[in-house]
């Protein structure tokens, strides 16, 4: 049987990359379209040396819907697309509500319209665990009632599911939403990981700066919350086991199994308070780290976990890694980014 191709949107940012690396392994052929927008161009290497095999590369903004129809056209095998590409910074999104919109929103109508041209069917669209802000009950399933969004990012992942439910109840489309919790982490080999640029908005590209020396210290956002050490409780998952759930999710939409349009929660179905995962970096890396306690950060919740029950009954997915292996491949990656001998390294576009 020939091969299929997987069109990944956003495949060189954190999880794209992870993700087009467990589509090459399953045997897909895979095209990416990035704008580099918030990755580099050095990550198609560390794709590459990451899983010895190669895979097609479009420096395009999916919201050019011309050169989407081009690139659609070229590649007449694709058979799914899985959409990453998006903005995700919170609190930019506050500042620039625009932005968000245009890209997230205007980005996935576009690149929908396109598909549908091109008669292309199946979708995994990246949502977030951000769309149930503070639930009353604790674990989150899928059917837990969704909370207004606490910003514009949240509003964008909450209306993009909208967007893609209905435009699947035309019968054009079979789709999926998967809700991440909080991805962290590295490929082990530690040629692709997180990048961000600039300064991190997130706990573990923070923690690892820190311990590179780059960052004086990290400041943990509230110690008086209601939780067993005061600090807030996420559920962290290990960005190779949340690119492996793409894996089944798109490959149930290509053989026509479960529903037109579905949702799942992407969770380990653990939590982790900020002080529990500073120990375990600390344990892993043998480092001690420089925190101080800080004010609570205005819109974090206390406490999310996930019931991931429902994508190990009906995708034959779990989470596999623990928070130490979380630890150990983010801080092996960031190691590798000070190596100026890797492939990657941390100036934007060098
Ligand atoms: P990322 O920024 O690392 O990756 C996104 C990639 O998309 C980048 O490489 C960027 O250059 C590219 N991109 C952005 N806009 C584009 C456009 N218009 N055209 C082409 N390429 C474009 O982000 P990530 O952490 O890998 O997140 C991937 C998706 O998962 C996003 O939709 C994000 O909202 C969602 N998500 C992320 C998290 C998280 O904590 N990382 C949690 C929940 C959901
Ligand atoms: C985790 C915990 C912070 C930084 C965000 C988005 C969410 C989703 C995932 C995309 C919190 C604490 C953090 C620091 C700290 N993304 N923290 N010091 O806020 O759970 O979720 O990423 O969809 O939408 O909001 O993740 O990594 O920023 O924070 O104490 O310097 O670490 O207060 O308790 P968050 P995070």
């Amino acid at each position: 049987m020939s091969k299929q191709t997987i069109l990944v949107t956003g495949g060189l940012g954190f999880i794209g990359s992870h993700t087009v690396v467990e589509l090459l392994n399953a045997n897909f052929d895979v095209v990416v379209v990035d704008n580099l927008d918030n990755s580099r161009a050095q990550v198609l290497e560390g794709i590459r040396k990451t899983c010895g095999k190669d895979f097609t590369y479009y420096n395009c903004d999916t919201r050019n819907e011309q050169a989407m129809h081009d690139i659609f056209t070229q590649h007449p095998q694709t058979k799914g697309v899985i959409h990453f590409a998006a903005h995700k910074a919170v609190g930019e999104s506050v500042d620039n509500p625009l932005k968000y919109y245009d890209n997230n929103i205007y980005g996935l109508v576009a690149l929908l319209k396109q598909m549908k041209a091109n008669s292309i069917k199946s979708m995994l669209f990246s949502s977030s665990c951000t769309v149930y802000g503070q639930p009353e009950q604790l674990p989150i399933s899928e059917t837990t009632p969704l909370k207004p969004a606490e910003s514009p990012y949240g509003n964008t992942k909450k209306v993009g599911e909208d967007i893609v439910s209905d435009a699947t109840k035309t019968g054009q489309f079979r789709s999926i939403s998967l809700r991440y919790f909080n991805p962290v982490g590295a490929h082990p080999d530690g040629f692709i990981g997180e990048l961000p640029i600039g300064v991190p908005q997130n706990l573990v590209p923070f923690v690892t700066q820190t311990a590179a020396g780059l960052r004086d210290k990290l400041s943990v956002f509230g110690n008086n919350y209601p939780t067993a050490d005061g600090t807030a409780i996420r559920d962290y998952i290990h960005v190779v086991d949340l690119a492996k759930v793409h894996v089944k999710a798109i490959t149930r939409l290509l053989n026509n199994e479960g529903p037109d349009y579905d949702v799942f929660n992407v969770g380990t179905g653990r939590g982790y308070s900020v002080l529990e995962v500073i120990q375990a970096f600390e344990r892993v890396s043998g480092k001690s780290l420089p925190y101080t306690f800080a004010d609570r950060r205005a819109g974090d919740v206390i406490e999310v976990y996930a019931d991931a029950s429902k994508a190990e009954r009906e995708l034959n997915w779990k989470a596999e890694k623990d928070i130490d292996d979380m630890m150990r491949d983010a801080w092996t990656f960031q190691q590798n980014i000070l190596d100026k001998s890797h492939v990657l390294n941390t100036d934007n576009n060098a």
